[in-house]
């Protein structure tokens, strides 16, 4: 029996369907003549918020489990399970803009100036989940208290945003997690890094190699990759080096911290290993939920060119030119995307000492 209504449950009372119906209120409407498209604007919003609620829903448990000092390894395939929701989510949210985007500019420009100055800049759901997973922001008009967008939030909505920008993000937890991995430094003389960074120079000097003496690049075009591999191998020095590390963080190019990143690494070298299996997985939704974060943010981005062409925004930002600025600035886990140029292909890899590899495998033993 519904406790509201004494009449059974029904799938309108459950899922309180009128109410959810009773919940569009287009403006032009309000001014006397409906706009046709304002009602898919809204719908496409309000479709966002709540998919926003469920992907938050996802990360604050898989934050929770990763909040202590011992993650339960029983807990990996659910927050692998999690994580792969929230990545599902994300594409539906883009098909959502495409959607949106049957809605013509002249169309748009039939209410675009009744939402005005509402702007989904100041979806607090947003900035949730961006703090949620770890994004540092520095726009001014996020950061200011006295900014317009501080200002359009309620006592409760500040709480909410100041809450989340407070508890450790997912990027924090993972970072924790990943310095706590054991493997990497055992008792037993292990020369893994050694060993790693002997094949890994051979590999890079190979690089070298075919740029130097490739038959179709001359002059500054070789200059210019040989400058390139040069780079990598100082980026690479500073992957053994605790100070050119430090230093890398400190000019913002580097963030996740180096024990972390050996950690990180050895996952992704060794990620058939069944220990390292479920970890691997994790470390790879988390790269999927960064990308898929940031083509929604490209695909929005396009489609805010495309309505209003380089117009300033409702919430008083420069609109697409900002945009188009965060894509960028906004990746969280890019130290786990630059894991990729310090791989091995698996001939080269250092082989693991004996006993190291049985601990990384399935340990049960049949009893006669
Ligand atoms: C016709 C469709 C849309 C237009 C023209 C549009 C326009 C804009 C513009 C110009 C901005 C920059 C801030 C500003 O000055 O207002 C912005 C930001 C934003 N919009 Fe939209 N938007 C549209 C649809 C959507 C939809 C469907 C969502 C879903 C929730 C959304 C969510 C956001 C968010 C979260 C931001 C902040 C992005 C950031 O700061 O990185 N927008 N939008």
């Amino acid at each position: 029996m519904d406790k509201i209504s004494s009449r059974p449950l029904s799938y309108g009372s459950y899922l309180r369907v009128p109410e959810l119906l009773n919940l569009q209120f287009p403006k032009s409407l309000e001014h006397g003549k409906e706009a046709h498209d304002e009602l898919l604007f809204i719908v496409v919003h309000q479709a966002h918020e709540l998919w926003f609620k469920q992907i938050l829903h996802e990360l604050n448990s898989v934050s929770g489990m990763f909040a202590t000092n011992r993650v339960d390894e029983k807990m990996m395939g659910t927050a692998v399970g999690r994580l792969t929701r929230v990545t599902e989510i994300q594409k539906v949210l883009i098909d959502h803009l495409r959607i949106l985007e049957t809605m013509t500019p002249l169309d748009f420009l039939e209410f675009r100036d009744l939402v005005s100055p509402a702007s989904g800049f100041q979806s607090v759901q947003f900035r949730i989940l961006e703090s949620t997973l770890g994004v540092r922001r520095e726009h001014p008009l996020l950061a200011n208290p006295e900014s317009p967008f501080a200002k359009s939030l309620t006592p409760e909505e500040m709480t909410q945003m100041r809450q989340a920008e407070s508890a450790p993000s997912l990027f924090a937890l993972i970072e924790k997690w990943l310095e706590r991995t054991p493997f990497i430094e055992t008792q037993d003389g292990f020369t893994f890094w050694q060993e790693y960074q002997n094949a890994l120079k051979q590999h890079l000097s190979r690089d070298r190699e075919f740029i130097a003496n490739h038959p179709l690049l001359v002059g500054e075009e070789k200059a210019r990759q040989l400058g390139e591999v040069e780079k990598t191998e100082n980026y690479f020095q500073a992957l053994f080096d605790t100070q050119l590390h430090q230093d890398l963080v400190d000019k913002g190019v580097r963030r996740l911290s180096l024990r972390a990143t050996h950690a990180a690494l050895f996952i992704n070298l060794y990620r058939e290993e069944p220990i390292l299996h479920l970890p691997f997985r994790l470390l790879t939704l988390l790269v999927d939920i960064d990308e898929l974060l940031q083509q929604w943010r490209a695909q929005h981005a396009i489609m805010v060119h495309r309505m209003i062409g380089i117009r300033v925004g409702t919430g008083g930002s420069l609109g697409y030119a900002y945009l188009r600025a965060t894509l960028d600035k906004t990746k969280v886990f890019a130290d786990l995307f630059n894991l990729s140029t310090f791989l091995l292909p698996r001939s080269s890899l250092p082989a693991l000492p004996q006993n190291l590899e049985q601990r990384l495998g399935f340990a049960f033993q049949q009893q006669n």
